[in-house]
């Protein structure tokens, strides 16, 4: 059932091309309209919509983080991002013009569900974006729209972690569609650059031995940080979270631009710190910001690892290690570069000899408070 793989989670990380694009598919039709009916929301109530809180947790809350600077952007509807056992015990503002996202890849996450009870409660609209077909979160909200991320078995999420970033994409393509934020030709751009993530994914997989072979040089770390900065940030704290939960490695992700307002003073020599980069052809100035990140903590004696964009010439020469991904919108960025941080953990696990899979203290569905 692992497919040749060592392990579960290395299968479900080579599954994640067909995550995305069985996630994609079906759900635009052939002038490029996104055809979400499926998930049998009143257009009208969506067109009303003042607001968008996500509610999830782990992993999940990460791919929220994401979809929020998509969704804001693409729709300007202001999206707050919440962990569901935050949410419920401070008197939350939602109303009937509240669209309440919940993220769960089991749909049975005990926190999550409580908080999508309680904003339902309130009179918000609620929407669950769940990988696992009848599960209670799903079953409970007023909608559904389904990842097709395939059953994931390993404890620590990967391929359903792109499947709900992907299915955030196109919930945002959809309102954008209906409130007329989004002109056809905009849509339709958008959805031939997700159609590319597959394969580009795909080539990323194909290298996957460079980061492999870094991460087996580092079987001894006892501490790695990660900085990112706009998308590249809830990807900075997805590639910490997945080396703590199977490495037992001490990680941190932070907003590269907190780096001087406390963390740099954790950097001493040889302190490894991951740097996701955003791209030389984005938004203006902060590519040139995260790379001066790169000379600071390196001056410092950091060990500076970067995940770049293919074609970024500016960050080699700081960089100890530098692996590159290919071209993509920045928006669209974290589908690809948050693959070489699963396959840096996954790898750095498997050589440290401890069990990928069924990491010690955690479960994979948490159906407890
Ligand atoms: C991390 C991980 C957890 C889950 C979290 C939410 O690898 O698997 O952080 O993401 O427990 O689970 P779901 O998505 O099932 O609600």
């Amino acid at each position: 059932e692992k497919g040749g793989y060592p392990s579960f989670m290395e299968k479900e990380i080579n599954d994640q091309p067909a995550a995305v694009a069985d996630t994609l598919l079906g759900r635009v039709d052939a002038f490029s309209r996104l055809t979400l009916d499926e998930m049998r929301i009143d257009p009208e109530a969506l067109k009303k919509v003042t607001k968008i809180v996500v509610l999830a947790c782990g992993t999940s809350a990460y791919a929220g983080s994401v979809a929020k600077y998509a969704i804001e952007n693409w729709c300007r509807i202001p999206v707050e991002v919440e962990l569901s056992h935050e949410f419920r015990y401070r008197d939350p503002i939602v109303d009937a013009n509240t669209l309440v996202v919940s993220i769960s890849q089991s749909g049975e996450t005990m926190d999550t569900l409580m908080a999508v009870r309680y904003a339902k409660e309130q009179g918000a609209l609620t929407l669950s974006i769940c990988n696992t077909n009848g599960s209670t979160i799903p079953r409970e909200s007023d909608a559904v729209l389904y990842t097709h991320a395939g059953p994931e078995i390993a404890v620590a999420s990967t391929k359903a972690f792109l499947a709900q970033i992907t299915a955030t994409y196109l919930l945002g393509l959809y309102l954008g569609q209906l409130r007329g934020n989004l002109f056809t030709g905009q849509i339709k751009d958008i959805l031939a650059d997700l159609g590319k993530i597959p394969s580009k994914i795909q080539s990323i997989l194909d290298r996957a031995e460079e980061i492999k072979e870094l991460a087996r040089s580092m079987s001894d770390a006892s501490s790695v940080l990660f900085l990112g900065r706009h998308v590249g940030y809830p990807v900075a704290m997805e590639g910490a979270l997945k080396l703590k939960e199977i490495a037992y490695i001490h990680a941190e992700g932070f907003a590269a631009g907190e780096l001087k307002h406390g963390p740099i003073a954790l950097i001493d020599e040889g302190q490894p710190v991951f740097v996701v980069v955003p791209s030389p052809r984005g938004r203006d100035s902060l590519h040139s910001k995260v790379v001066s990140n790169i000379q600071e903590v390196r001056a410092r004696g950091a060990k500076t690892l970067v995940i770049a964009e293919a074609g970024d010439q500016a960050v080699a020469e700081f960089a100890e290690f530098v692996f590159y991904v290919p071209e993509t919108p920045t928006l669209l960025m974290p589908l690809l570069s948050t693959v070489p941080l699963q396959l840096f953990a996954c790898e750095l696990a498997t050589v440290k000899g401890l069990d990928v899979d069924q990491p010690r203290n955690l479960a994979k569905s948490v159906t407890v408070e």
